[in-house]
């Protein structure tokens, strides 16, 4: 027997049968209930969609309350200790881990299309010195939109995949061009030897050395980071990803409207407030008392705390584990200790135990960051590089749906009923 939910309208004693599927009840499906045949009907209201699916998707599977993150069926900790980066990207957009060849040819073209053409260097060197990395970024993803007007064909199929190994490829040297554009140095082109993520460090940090030869040990840290932050399902930059998009415009305007989303501080930019953070703490001692303060009402504690996850984010469990595995290259970040205490200190105490408050990704990514010789103005662009795949593979998977249309919420409207215009000279 199928199964639905009976509502009975007080106002008119009607009984409606709406039906469940998958534990979820249509909104359209309450427009039925009205007390006047002209009526609208009833609406939904839900504000930062707190209780509403906007979609039905195979790509991530999250569980909040056991701190389960999967990406297309597969345990986060299995692909951060055993997969790449490209090759999560690949399973993101295709559904299946690839075959070596299938993986050889993804890498090849993504070598194929990592070059920027020569008039970006020359918009890039319109901002200023000073300007932020992650804004160069958006502007710039933006602008490639006008250098390949044929992604406009989005429902053309082997366009579409040449414009998302586009997007995937040149949004690392994009990121890499303006880290050096903010340290006035000159740009580095990518290099097909190095791989995406060798290439990336290759393109920020290189300075005369040949051949250039990513530290390892950093190298694979950066890469679980990207894996690691690859998709989310359904966050904020996601659905601005998906909406733009819904507009049927092209990939590089939608993902540009994304990264703006990323670059929030309650999103992209968290990360950076964990380290002015622990920064301003400044050592151990002074841990307890900030404790006190944020249970006063004196602030957050940043990293902490998740929308979804109602338990240890299983992120950061995989980040915390390669933060040690950095400071044996680099040092130790002294703020480490700093970090471990008010851990310690908050899973303890009933303020946050109560509130189910546990330590999100960006508690532990900046000291990584940090330790690697990132500034924490590339933080956010970092965090970028690494969702490019799960944008992609939302707008793919938004394409292909049949539900689909342009998004556009209801809205309660309670402003002014009809009145008449009044002339300047009586106001
Ligand atoms: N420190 C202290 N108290 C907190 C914190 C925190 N970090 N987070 C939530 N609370 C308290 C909050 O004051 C409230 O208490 P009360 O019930 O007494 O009013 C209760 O916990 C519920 O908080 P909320 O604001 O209703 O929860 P939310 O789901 O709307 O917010 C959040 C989620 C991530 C915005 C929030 O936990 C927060 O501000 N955390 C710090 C910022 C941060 O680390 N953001 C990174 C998120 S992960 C990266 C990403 O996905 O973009």
């Amino acid at each position: 027997m199928p199964e639905t939910l009976t509502i009975t309208d007080n106002r008119t004693g009607k009984q409606y049968e709406i039906p469940i599927t998958h534990g979820t009840i249509r909104a359209l499906d309450l427009r039925q209930i009205k007390v006047d045949p002209n009526e609208f009907g009833m609406m939904s209201y839900d504000p930062a969609y707190l209780n509403t699916a906007s979609c039905q998707s195979r790509v991530t599977f999250i569980d909040g309350d056991k701190g389960i993150l999967r990406y297309r069926g597969y345990p986060i900790e299995q692909l951060a200790e055993h997969s790449t980066f490209i090759e999560t990207a690949y399973l993101l957009l295709n559904g299946e881990l690839p075959s070596a060849t299938e993986l050889k040819s993804w890498e090849d073209e993504l070598n194929r299309h990592s070059m920027l053409h020569e008039n970006i260097k020359k918009f890039m060197e319109g901002f200023r010195y000073d300007a932020h990395p992650m804004g160069i970024l958006l502007s710039t993803v933006g602008a490639l939109s006008t250098f390949y007007p044929d992604a406009k064909q989005i429902f053309d199929k082997d366009g579409r995949a040449i414009q998302v190994a586009r997007l995937i490829a040149k949004v690392p040297t994009i990121a890499a061009y303006a880290y050096r554009h903010s340290i006035g140095q000159p740009y580095v082109y990518p290099e097909s030897e190095l791989g995406l993520v060798g290439n990336f460090l290759s393109m920020l940090l290189r300075r005369v050395e040949s051949p250039y030869k990513p530290n390892p040990i950093l190298e694979r840290a950066l890469d679980v980071l990207f894996i690691l932050h690859a998709d989310h399902e359904q966050n904020c930059s996601t659905s601005a990803m998906r909406s733009i998009g819904s507009s049927q415009a092209d990939p590089f305007a939608s993902l540009a409207g994304a990264a703006a989303a990323l670059y929030g501080p309650l999103h992209g930019g968290a990360n950076e407030a964990v380290l002015r953070m622990l920064a301003t703490i400044g050592t151990v001692d002074k841990v307890p008392n900030f404790v006190k303060q944020v249970k006063n009402g004196e602030g957050r504690l940043m990293g902490f705390g998740h929308r979804v996850y109602k338990a240890y984010d299983p992120r950061a469990t995989v980040i915390k584990d390669q933060a040690y595995r950095v400071f044996e290259e680099t040092g130790k970040n002294p703020l480490l200790d700093v970090a471990l205490e008010l851990e310690r200190i908050a899973l303890e105490d009933e303020y946050f135990v109560s509130r189910r408050l546990y330590p999100n990704v960006d508690f532990y990514s900046g000291l990584i960051y940090e330790a690697m010789g990132f500034k924490p103005s590339m933080f956010p662009v970092l965090f970028a590089i690494g969702r490019t795949p799960g944008w992609v593979s939302q707008w793919l998977e938004m394409l292909g749906d049949k539900e689909q249309k342009i998004a556009r919420p209801r809205q309660i409207y309670l402003g002014e009923n009809e009145r008449d215009y009044v002339s300047l000279d009586k106001r």
